[in-house]
């Protein structure tokens, strides 16, 4: 008689903190929403690849990041950290992550004064070395938008391979209802 197939890893348990040379990055809070009003969540150029419009109000931001509060606490969906500079404590964007048995997907926004730093393949290239020091975990990945040659150069700083196109795959409410082209970067293990 065969035994019984292994029971899956169970889903690693993220970092409450973690610092990069210039970064420090602790899960987003409600408390954050005026901080990430005024640094990202009111730019429509910063949200026009993402899949949520800017925001008219700290109040709106406050909403989202509850459901972000309820994410962290219950260990499911997209839980995202809010990252500051180290020297100043200023807040300047955030990166996420959700899993889904052994990949890990990830998603990020910085402001647009903060643009061109390297700050953001300095958040993902840590996130994405955590993860695939995980037991269970074999693929970290992103994508984004086909127009979108920044973010698939953050993807490839942090050493993830051009996976391929998704053809109609996401839609990005600041350019309209119907599916856009993503492209696909992964690192596995
Ligand atoms: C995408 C984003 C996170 C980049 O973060 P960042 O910390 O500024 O990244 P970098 O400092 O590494 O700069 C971006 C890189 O892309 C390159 N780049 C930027 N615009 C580009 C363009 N139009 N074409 C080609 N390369 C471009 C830059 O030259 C740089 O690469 P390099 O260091 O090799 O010269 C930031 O621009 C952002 O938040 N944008 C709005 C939100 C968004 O699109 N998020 C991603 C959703 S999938």
């Amino acid at each position: 008689m065969s035994s019984p197939a292994p029971a899956p890893a169970a889903a690693p348990a993220l970092p409450l903190e973690f610092t990069t040379p210039r970064l420090v990055a602790r899960p987003t809070r409600v408390a954050d929403a005026p901080e990430i009003f005024a640094a990202y969540a009111a730019d429509p150029l910063v949200t026009r690849y993402l899949s949520w419009r800017h925001h008219a109000s700290p109040a709106t931001v406050a909403e989202f990041l509850a459901h972000g509060e309820w994410a962290w606490a219950t260990g499911a969906g997209h839980r995202g950290y809010a990252l500051r500079l180290r020297a100043t404590g200023e807040l300047v964007g955030s990166i996420g992550l959700e899993i889904k048995g052994p990949a890990v997907m990830f998603g990020y926004v910085l402001g647009r004064s903060y643009w061109g730093n390297g700050y953001m393949p300095e958040a993902l290239v840590h996130l994405v070395d955590w993860a695939l020091a995980q037991p269970g975990v074999y693929r970290a990945w992103a994508f984004c938008d086909a127009d979108n040659p920044g973010s698939a150069r953050v993807m490839e700083k942090a050493g993830m391979e051009f996976e391929g196109r998704l053809r109609r795959w996401h839609v990005c409410p600041e350019l309209g209802d119907e599916p856009r082209d993503c492209v696909v970067y992964a690192r596995v293990r």
